[in-house]
This record gives C-alpha cells, sequence and structure tokens, in this order.
C-alpha cells in the first residue's frame, strides 16, 4: 500500500468506527428485551446535579406511546418551569422535595403555583399543558423518580417564571436526551 492511499485509509477510519457506535447506540434493532439500568447510557446533559437514564425510549427503543426514565436530583436541584402536551407520571423511588404546579388556570400566564410535599413511594400524575416544576428541596439526600410520560418524544415548552405569558414559553425539541439520537437514520420508515 502507498503511504498516501494508507495515510488516508487511517484518517478515514475512526470515522467509520464512529459512526458506526453513533448509529448502533442510536438503532433500536438487536436491543436485548431485558436490559441491565446499570449498563444503560447515564448523563446530566449539562446540568450539575441531575442524572438522566432513558430506561425505555421512543428514539432509543422504538416506543410509540409511552416512554420511562429513571432521575436522580442532587440536592436543591430542579427542572425547569415546563409543560408539555403529554401526561407524566412521577414515581418517587427514594428522597423527598417539591412539586410546584399551575393546575390549568385560563389565565395568559401560569400564576402563582400550588406547592405539594413529595416523599418516598408517593406517586403524582402532571395533567396535560399544565405548567410544573419537580425540586429536590432535601438538602441531604438525593431525589430519585422513575417518570413515565406518553407521545414521545417530548416536546418541553421552558417558562423563565410563573408569570412568564404561556405564548412565550420556549420550544426546546429535540430535549436534551433526545437530541443525540434524533438526527439519526431511522430502522424504519
Ligand atoms: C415503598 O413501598 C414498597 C411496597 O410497599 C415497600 O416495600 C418499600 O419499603 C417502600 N419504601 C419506602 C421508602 O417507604
Amino acid at each position: 500500500m502507498k503511504a498516501a492511499s494508507r495515510s488516508i485509509l487511517f484518517s478515514v477510519l475512526p470515522l467509520l468506527f464512529a459512526s458506526a457506535v453513533h448509529a448502533s447506540i442510536c438503532s433500536t434493532k438487536g436491543i436485548p428485551l431485558v436490559r441491565d439500568i446499570n449498563a444503560l447510557s447515564q448523563s446530566n446533559y449539562g446540568r450539575g446535579g441531575l442524572s438522566h437514564i432513558t430506561v425505555a425510549g421512543s428514539l432509543l427503543h422504538g416506543l410509540k406511546e409511552v416512554e420511562v426514565w429513571l432521575q436522580t436530583f442532587a440536592p436543591g436541584i430542579r427542572t425547569p418551569i415546563h409543560r408539555h402536551s403529554c401526561e407524566e407520571v412521577f414515581v418517587v423511588l427514594k428522597g423527598s422535595g417539591t412539586l410546584f404546579i399551575a393546575e390549568s388556570s385560563h389565565e395568559k400566564y401560569p400564576g402563582k403555583p400550588q406547592e405539594f410535599n413529595i416523599f418516598p413511594n408517593s406517586t403524582f400524575n402532571i395533567p396535560v399543558n399544565d405548567a410544573h416544576q419537580v425540586w429536590n428541596t432535601n438538602q441531604d439526600e438525593d431525589l430519585q423518580v422513575l417518570v413515565v410520560i406518553s407521545r414521545p418524544p417530548v416536546k418541553v415548552f421552558i417558562y423563565e417564571d410563573w408569570s412568564m405569558p404561556h405564548t412565550a414559553a420556549k420550544l426546546k425539541f429535540p430535549y436534551d436526551w433526545d437530541e443525540k439520537c434524533f438526527h439519526s437514520p431511522k430502522d424504519e420508515l
């Protein structure tokens, strides 16, 4: 092999390898039926104090109707104030905190939210399009929740505060953990 073609080969190989790895992470083919949650990819997606695992997802596992997340919030860590047009169920596995929710008011903005204490083995569901925020207000312990959403992948509208008009809330789509596989080629269609 000539030196020139060899150097081209060696500069192209890592790219091929990277795209193969990327394709396999985002491919819904050949995924084991029973998976070890500890072996799934886990990240904070640039938000310190958060751990997110997509346990079963639309983009990662080809689910159509629901998606399941396992999330851990360090003390003081919270979600943004946000809404989405899907249903969402939380199960608190560990820790405690506060749910802030502005139940469907007919105002132009969410307004002052109601506050609810959340605790181990508590569960709650967020009605479609209600602005809400989950906050680990416990200074001593992580808050761990299992989350189920309908209609994945989630389309999140983020509010800067509770008085921001609904129409000004900013769409984040694909959401942080969906970004990586959102633009990769799909197996089906
Ligand atoms: C949660 O509920 C399960 C089932 O009843 C029980 O085994 C477990 O100990 C409970 N955990 C806590 C922290 O209360």
